[in-house]
């Protein structure tokens, strides 16, 4: 059986108070289903107060970017070896805002998703088309195209480490939802183009689903079969919602 994993993308939200406030939330809550992973990630500044209130606990640690180089003069960067020693375990790579923002690209993604393996973090790695691009009828050829790049080179023991995640960038932060139905559609996709790179690591990988998850429609998602668990944004910012997303896995 695959991991299901609910992660908690924080983006820039949460000085050092609010995020001991809100982690000390999710300790007192109750899970309900101890199978599923559930990873928050807090951004840079809250990282070591953030590993040390969760060290030992059921919630692990993520970061929401790092630099595609291990060390020197990239002023303003940080590196996977400083995420590793912060306490954290996973990293989200290749964002949509990250692409959107700051001109990230497949090919650039996948030298941090190299490095990040190289040095013990598991990168969730985000794909997802834009609203005209899916319009165009273009969504399976975009998302195809960012699997392969983002991807390159990885060995079928290295996509074991591997988490996706599949962010149709018109539902980010919109309250547009994928139907469960479009999206199980682009999670099967995603998963044929994984068996490209090897057939038995494919349907080991988690594929987690991002775009206005919530309460109300986490558990639609959820029982998709190519979907295993959920990346959040604004809804993790609200222990009650978290919790109930967590919940309906
Ligand atoms: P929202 O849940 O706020 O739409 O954000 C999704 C997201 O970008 C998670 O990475």
């Amino acid at each position: 059986m695959r991991q299901k994993i609910v992660a908690g993308n924080w983006k820039m939200n949460g000085t050092i108070a609010e995020t001991e406030n809100l982690l000390r939330e999710l300790l007192a809550g109750k899970l309900n289903n101890q199978n599923v992973k559930v990873v928050v990630c807090p951004p840079y500044t809250s990282l070591h107060v953030a590993s040390k209130i969760l060290n030992g606990s059921h919630i692990a640690l993520g970061a929401q970017n790092m630099s595609e180089h291990a060390r020197g003069a990239y002023t303003g960067e940080i590196s996977p070896e400083m995420l590793l020693t912060a306490g954290v375990l996973y990293v989200i790579l290749g964002h949509s805002e990250r692409r959107q923002y700051h001109a990230e690209t497949d090919q650039l993604v996948n030298a941090k998703v190299k490095l990040a393996l190289q040095t013990g973090l598991i990168p969730i790695i985000c794909v997802g088309e834009l609203l005209s691009e899916r319009e165009e009828g273009r969504t399976e050829t975009v998302v195809g195209k960012q699997v392969a790049g983002t991807l390159s080179g990885l060995t079928a023991e290295a996509l074991n480490k591997v988490v996706i995640a599949y962010e149709p960038v018109w539902a980010i932060g919109t309250g547009k939802t994928a139907t469960p139905q479009m999206a199980q559609e682009v999670h099967a996709f995603i998963r044929d183009r994984l068996m490209a790179i090897d057939k038995t690591t494919a349907g080991k990988v988690p594929i987690l689903y991002g775009g206005s998850v919530k309460p109300d429609n986490a558990l639609g998602l959820h029982r998709q079969p190519d979907i295993d668990g959920s990346l959040v944004g604004g809804a993790s910012l609200k222990a009650d919602d978290f919790m109930a997303i967590i919940n309906a896995v």
